[in-house]
C-alpha cells in the first residue's frame, strides 16, 4: 500500500515535468500516449496494481489514484485549448458571404480641378513653378509695391509666425522668385495652397488654393493678357460664357482688372442668391500689367521688357464650373460629397 502511495505521488511528478514542456500538438500527443494510453499508459498500469491490493486498503489508494487521473486530464484539456487554432481562423470561406466593399484614394475635387486648369496653360506653352507657403514678407509684400505699413497689406492680412515669416496670401511672390532666378522670356503658372485672416462663408476661405500666372517678354501688352484670359475661361467653361473685365487695384500691377464670370448658381436671376447677392457676377481672379517697379525690383530692364500677371482663385472657380452653392462644401471631408467627384 505505502509502495502505491509512493509510485502515485512519483507519477504525479513525472507528469507535471513532461506537461511543462508540451509546445504544440505533436508533443502533447506524446504525452497523453505515456500517460493516458488505454492499453500501456502509465495510468493504466498503476491502475492494475490498484486492482491487486486487498479491499481494506483499496479505498483510499483509490481515491488518490482519481485525483491523479482528474489531474492529468484537466491539464491535457486545458494544454490542448491553450496550443489548438482559435475556432474563428478555422472557420470555412463561405461564398455567400456579402464582399467587403474597398475604397480607393481619389484625388481631390479641388486637386481634379487645378489639374484642368494646369492642362489648358500647358498646351498654351506654359511651364508649372512652385514656392513655399511660409513666406518672408519681403516676397509677400515688400518686393510686390507694399511697402511696410501700407494700407492695401489689410486686404491680404494673414498669420505671422516667427521673425518676419508668414503664411503666403496669395501666389504672387512666386512670380518674384522665379524672376529673381530667371530673364524674360518667361511664361508659367504657379498653383499652390494660400492663407488669409478670413472668416468662412460660402465664397471666402481662410485657407484656399490660387493659380499665379505670369508672362514677361518684349511687346507684351494688355491685349496679350485679355486674350489669354479669355482663350482659358472659354476653354475651362464653354465658348459662350459671359466674362467681364473690371478696372481694379493691386499694388503690382498697372493697370489691373478683376474678371467676372457670370454666376452659374442662379445665372443672375435670383436675387437672394447667397453666392454672387443677385448680381449675377462672381469674381474669379486679379490680374494687371506688371508694375515696371516690381520688374526693377527683380533687376529686368521695364524700358526693355513688360508682363502682365494674374492670379485665379482655384476653390471658387471649381464652385462654379460644379455648381456647388457653398466652397465650405470642399473642405467638411463628407464623403457622400466628395465621391461624386471621384466617379467622373
Ligand atoms: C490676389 O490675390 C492677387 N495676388 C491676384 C493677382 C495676381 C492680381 C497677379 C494681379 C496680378 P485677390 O485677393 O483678389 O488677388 O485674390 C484672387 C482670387 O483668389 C479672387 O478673385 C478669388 O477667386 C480668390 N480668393 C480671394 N480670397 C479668397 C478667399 N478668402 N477664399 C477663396 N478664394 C478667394
Amino acid at each position: 500500500m505505502k509502495e502505491l502511495k509512493a509510485k502515485i505521488e512519483e507519477l504525479r511528478k513525472r507528469f507535471d515535468k513532461a506537461s511543462a514542456r508540451v509546445k504544440d500538438e505533436k508533443s502533447l500527443q506524446e504525452v497523453r500516449n505515456v500517460y493516458m494510453s488505454r492499453k500501456r499508459g502509465d495510468l493504466k498500469l498503476l491502475f492494475e496494481e490498484l486492482k491487486a491490493l486487498k479491499p481494506g486498503e483499496k479505498s483510499e489508494a483509490g481515491q488518490m489514484f482519481n485525483r491523479l487521473k482528474s489531474h492529468i486530464q484537466e491539464k491535457l484539456e486545458s494544454l490542448r485549448e491553450e496550443i489548438s487554432v482559435p475556432e474563428s481562423t478555422l472557420r470555412k470561406f463561405d461564398l455567400t458571404f456579402p464582399g467587403k466593399k474597398s475604397y480607393f484614394g481619389a484625388p481631390h475635387p479641388v486637386v481634379l480641378f487645378q489639374q484642368e486648369v494646369e492642362e489648358i496653360f500647358i498646351a498654351m506653352g506654359f511651364c508649372i513653378e512652385d514656392g513655399p507657403e511660409i513666406e518672408t514678407d519681403y516676397y509677400n509684400f515688400e518686393a510686390l509695391n507694399f511697402p511696410p505699413h501700407h494700407p492695401a497689406r489689410d486686404d491680404w492680412d494673414t498669420l505671422y509666425l516667427t521673425g518676419d515669416l508668414l503664411l503666403r496670401t496669395h501666389t504672387s511672390p512666386v512670380q518674384i522668385r522665379v524672376m529673381e532666378k530667371r530673364k524674360p522670356p518667361i511664361r508659367i503658372i504657379m498653383p499652390g495652397k494660400v492663407y488669409r485672416r478670413e472668416t468662412p462663408d460660402p465664397t471666402h476661405l481662410p485657407m484656399f488654393y490660387q493659380v499665379e500666372g505670369l508672362v514677361v517678354d518684349q511687346g507684351i501688352t494688355f491685349a496679350h493678357l485679355k486674350g489669354t484670359l479669355e482663350y482659358f475661361l472659354k476653354n475651362l467653361f464653354y465658348e459662350k460664357i459671359k466674362i467681364r473685365f473690371r478696372p481694379s487695384f493691386f499694388p503690382f500691377t498697372e493697370p489691373s482688372a478683376e474678371v467676372d464670370i457670370e454666376c452659374s448658381v442662379c445665372e443672375g436671376k435670383n436675387e437672394g442668391c447667397r453666392v454672387c447677392g443677385g448680381s449675377g457676377w462672381i469674381e474669379i481672379l486679379g490680374s494687371g500689367m506688371v508694375d515696371p517697379q516690381v520688374l526693377k525690383n527683380v533687376s529686368i530692364d521695364p524700358e526693355k521688357y513688360s508682363g502682365f500677371a494674374f492670379g485665379l482663385g482655384i476653390d471658387r472657380t471649381a464652385m462654379f464650373a460644379y455648381k456647388i452653392p457653398d466652397m465650405r462644401f470642399f473642405y467638411e471631408n463628407d464623403l457622400r460629397f466628395i465621391r461624386q467627384f471621384s466617379l467622373k
